[in-house]
Formats: structure tokens, C-alpha cells, sequence
């Protein structure tokens, strides 16, 4: 019963649209990767190498400061904070990283891609102006620019690989968190890479290249105008690129992600649903609001009664997040109320608290004994980030005396929920009270109170 809140709020949303998740190919693993034949000097491809599980702990997946700005290079305008496998060792190879960048009045984030990830913004503070470019496959010459002014509670999704920028017009600084989909979602920056390649590209090739392809992307500035931005923009290789880069370390790598629930197969076409996400739009029609959310300022509608608040940007409020592999939500945990045992079969999720305390936790099977399992579990405070792997059963519980608000970033646009008692003890059709009964080792009695205390 007191979990109905839940699945009304996310379930539904997520399984009533069967709207199946995406698939991309297995990502590349590293920027590049040269092929060699001696084994000593080759690397790993597939994430870090890992610890022994038996030397994991919680700490492993736990990072604090987000509720404080990352260190400003003198004179850059701008800081930012990233919490990746180098500092949070137990992301590697999970596919999830989250950032926190801070802006002062009228800076730039010049133009940018990630060639491994799709990033999702939330803006905390201040006022944003951000776009990013859309190839147009009718003319390869133009592209369209897809842009929005965000403020505080607004989620924008740049997608993976394509151009974009974020830009404070506001008169104050602008705080917002980053999250990607991989956990190492690389960094290009254009002006640098091209007006700053080691060895440098020639004149003539600029001259020229400029003209034709960039001059599109950057309104029109001289060469001069983007010279002195990519002066400006030190800082912000320093930040960030740095520990993106030096480190080398490669991304994930996953099988193709099953793409929904169940897929039953048919013959008859007709009967067929599409398996790679929703159908698409024609691309002329979209706009930059379909890469836009809003209203994470505020607490979603709380089930009367239950002590718990959700509101998702999810394919049905942002279609443009369909394929694109990431679902976000804002959850309000009234004092001492539980987020109850469950699992993302298809995500990664990982939570950045707001406001509150949370004790929050999952569960790692032990190879060695199937019959345990390993809980690892942190008290969590604003600022700090915690990683919950794809497919483990967690909970999240505000044990603090004021309400408790936190962001969920998954890496999937269709994470799927499955709430652990309610799954078992108050399914369509019921599972028979012998099964019950033996599975958890409980008489008739037991399983009806059960049953009805969760149905
Ligand atoms: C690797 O070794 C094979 C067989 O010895 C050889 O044919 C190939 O050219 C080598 N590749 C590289 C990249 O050195
Ligand atoms: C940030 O969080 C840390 C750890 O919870 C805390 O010690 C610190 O006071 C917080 N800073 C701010 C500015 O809230
Ligand atoms: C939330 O954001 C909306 C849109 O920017 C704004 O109208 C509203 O006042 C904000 N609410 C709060 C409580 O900050
Ligand atoms: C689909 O059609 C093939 C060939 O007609 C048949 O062998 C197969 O059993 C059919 N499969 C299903 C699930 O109906
Ligand atoms: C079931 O178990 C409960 C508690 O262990 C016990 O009080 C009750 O008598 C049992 N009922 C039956 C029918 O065995």
C-alpha cells in the first residue's frame, strides 16, 4: 500500500508507454586506440583494471563537494567540479559521471563536444543561455541551432557528439550540475583543437576550413575574435580537460542494452512495435523544446499520505530524450521515510543531494556464497554523490528531521522499476501462497498479511 505512490508516480509513466530503451553500438573505449602486438605495452579497453571486490567498499562509490564550487583559475571566469573514476573509483566501467560547473556574469563555455557521451543540464542558480547545432543532412554546410534560456529547475540534454555551448547572460553567477552518460565522455573543444593543435594545422587549411565550416558555427567572429576566446577559455582545459585527458582512462564498454521489458517475438509486422526507441519525429519539426524540462526548482505532487514527492524528464515531458540514453528525476523524501528496495534492471543510477540526510544503500551478490549479499551504504549529505550499479537492489531513507531532496541521473532513457515486495507479494496474477510461502520461508498467515499490507 504505502509504496502505491510509487508506481503510480514512475511506473506508469515508464511501463504503460512501453516505450523501450535505446541501443547504440558498444562505445568506442578511449579517443583512440592504436592496434599493437606486444602484449606488455597494450592497455585495458574495457574501463580500469578493478580492484578485488573484496577490498570494495562504500567510499568507493561516494564523492562529496558538489554543494561548494570547484577552484577558479585566476582570471577565468568560471570553475568546475567533476566527479569521475578518478576520484570515485567505483564508476569505472558503470557508464555515469556527474560535474558541477559555476559561472560568473557574462562567461562562456565555448564550443564543445563529448564524443562519448549524451549531458544532461540542470541549472541551480542564475540564468543560462545554451544551444547546441544539429547537423541538417539536406545540407551539410549548415546546421540548425537548437538553444534555450534556462533558469533555475530547468533540464536541457545536449546529445552525444554534437556542438554546444553554455553561456551565463545573467548579472550574477550561475551554478549547474552536468551529468553524461559515460564515464568518461571526452572533451573537444573546437577552437582549441583546431587553433591549438600540436603540430599545428597550416594556415591555408584554417583560412580556408574557417570559412567554410566554422564561420557557420561561430556567427561569423574573425579569426582574431576566436583566437582571444580560446585565450580566454585556458581555464577551463585546466579544469577539466586535464583530468578527462591525462588520465587516459578509457570508457565502458556494454553489451547492446536489451531494449525494453520483454520482446516477445512476432511475425506479423503489423503487430510489430518499433525496438529502438519511440518512432521519431521528422527532424524538421523539432525544436530546441523538445530537449527541455522544467519545474525542478519545485517538488513534484506528493501522494497524500505516502511522504514522498517525484517528477521525472522522462520521454513523455522531453521527447528529445528518445535513444538518447538518460532519464532524470527529483525525488522529496519527507523525515524518515523510505524510497523502498528496488532496481533499475536497464541503469546505473546516480543521486546528488540537494537538501537533507539520506542513508542510502545497495546490495552486491558475494560469488563466493549466493545466499549473502554485501550492503554498502553511506549517510549522504548535500553536495555529495553516490552510485548505485545497474540491476542491484537499493533504497534510499531520509533519516534526518527536515524533508530530504536529491537528483537521480540514470543511464537510460527507460531505467524500468521494479519495487522488490510489491513486485512479489502483489503481482497479476498473484504467485501462489506455496511458492510464496517456501520462498521466504513463511506459513499462510504470514503471506496474506503480507500481501495485503502491499497491495
Ligand atoms: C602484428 O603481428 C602480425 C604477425 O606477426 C603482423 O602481420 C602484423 O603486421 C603486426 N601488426 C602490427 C601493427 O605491428
Ligand atoms: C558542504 O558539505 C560539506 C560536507 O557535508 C560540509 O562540511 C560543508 O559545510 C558544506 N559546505 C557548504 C558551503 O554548504
Ligand atoms: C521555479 O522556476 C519557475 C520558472 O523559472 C519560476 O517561475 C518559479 O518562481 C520558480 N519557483 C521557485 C520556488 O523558485
Ligand atoms: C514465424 O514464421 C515462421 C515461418 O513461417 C515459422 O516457422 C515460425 O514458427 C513463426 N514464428 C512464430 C513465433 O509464430
Ligand atoms: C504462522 O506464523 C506465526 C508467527 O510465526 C504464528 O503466530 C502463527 O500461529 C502461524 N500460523 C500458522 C497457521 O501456522
Amino acid at each position: 500500500m504505502s509504496m502505491w505512490w510509487f508506481v503510480t508516480t514512475l511506473v506508469i509513466t515508464v511501463f504503460i508507454s512501453n516505450s523501450p530503451v535505446y541501443a547504440y553500438d558498444n562505445n568506442p573505449l578511449q579517443d583512440i586506440c592504436v592496434a599493437v602486438n606486444d602484449s606488455k605495452a597494450a592497455v585495458f579497453v574495457n574501463g580500469k583494471i578493478c580492484k578485488n571486490p573484496k577490498f570494495a567498499t562504500a567510499n568507493d562509490f561516494f564523492a562529496s563537494g558538489l554543494n561548494v564550487s570547484g577552484i577558479a583559475a585566476p582570471g577565468a571566469g568560471g570553475a568546475a567540479k567533476f566527479v569521475d573514476v578518478n576520484n570515485m573509483p567505483g564508476l569505472n566501467t558503470l557508464g555515469i559521471s556527474i560535474g558541477r560547473v559555476d559561472l560568473e556574469p557574462q562567461r562562456f563555455v565555448p564550443f564543445h563536444t563529448h564524443p562519448r557521451a549524451t549531458e544532461l543540464i540542470t541549472v541551480l542558480e542564475g540564468i543560462l543561455y545554451a544551444g547546441f547545432l544539429v547537423p541538417d543532412p539536406a545540407n551539410f554546410f549548415k546546421s540548425r541551432l537548437f538553444s534555450k534560456i534556462l533558469y533555475p529547475g530547468d533540464v536541457f540534454v545536449f546529445p552525444i557528439g554534437l556542438i554546444h555551448f553554455q553561456y551565463n547572460v545573467g548579472n550574477k553567477k550561475a551554478i549547474y550540475l552536468t551529468a553524461f552518460n559515460s564515464q568518461n565522455p571526452g572533451f573537444i573543444f573546437i577552437p582549441n583543437s583546431i587553433f591549438g593543435s600540436n603540430p599545428p594545422i597550416p594556415d591555408d587549411v584554417l583560412t580556408q576550413g574557417f570559412q567554410l565550416i566554422i564561420a557557420l558555427w561561430l556567427f561569423g567572429q574573425s579569426l582574431f575574435q576566436i583566437k582571444s576566446i580560446t585565450m580566454r577559455m585556458w581555464w577551463f582545459i585546466t579544469t577539466l580537460v586535464i583530468t578527462a585527458f591525462t588520465c587516459n582512462s578509457p570508457s565502458y564498454a556494454y553489451d547492446n542494452n536489451p531494449l525494453q521489458d520483454i520482446c516477445v517475438a512476432v511475425n506479423d509486422s503489423k503487430a510489430a512495435v518499433f525496438v529502438n526507441g519511440k518512432i521519431c519525429k521528422d527532424p524538421k519539426l523539432a525544436t530546441a523544446n523538445d530537449f527541455f524540462a522544467s519545474g525542478f526548482n519545485v517538488s513534484g505532487n506528493a501522494v497524500p499520505g505516502f511522504g514522498f514527492a517525484t517528477k521525472t524528464a522522462d520521454l513523455n515531458n522531453m521527447p528529445g530524450l528518445n535513444t538518447l540514453g538518460l532519464f532524470f528525476g527529483r525525488i522529496d523524501l519527507e523525515p524518515q521515510r523510505l524510497a523502498p528496495l528496488h532496481t533499475h534492471p536497464r541503469a546505473t543510477e546516480l543521486i546528488t543531494i540537494l537538501e537533507g540526510t539520506i542513508y542510502a544503500g545497495f546490495l552486491v551478490p558475494n560469488p563466493a556464497n549466493f545466499f549473502k549479499s554485501r550492503l554498502f551504504s553511506k549517510v549522504l549529505n548535500p553536495g555529495d554523490v553516490f552510485v548505485i550499479p545497474k540491476g542491484l537492489i537499493h533504497f534510499q531513507y531520509n533519516v534526518g528531521n527536515r524533508k530530504a531532496t536529491y537528483f537521480a541521473i540514470f543511464n537510460s532513457q527507460n531505467p524500468g522499476f521494479v519495487i522488490i515486495p510489491n513486485s512479489i507479494f502483489a503481482s497479476n496474477p498473484p504467485i501462489s501462497d506455496d511458492v510464496l510461502a517456501k520462498g521466504f520461508m513463511l506459513n499462510k498467515t504470514e503471506i496474506a498479511v503480507l500481501r495485503k499490507k502491499f497491495s
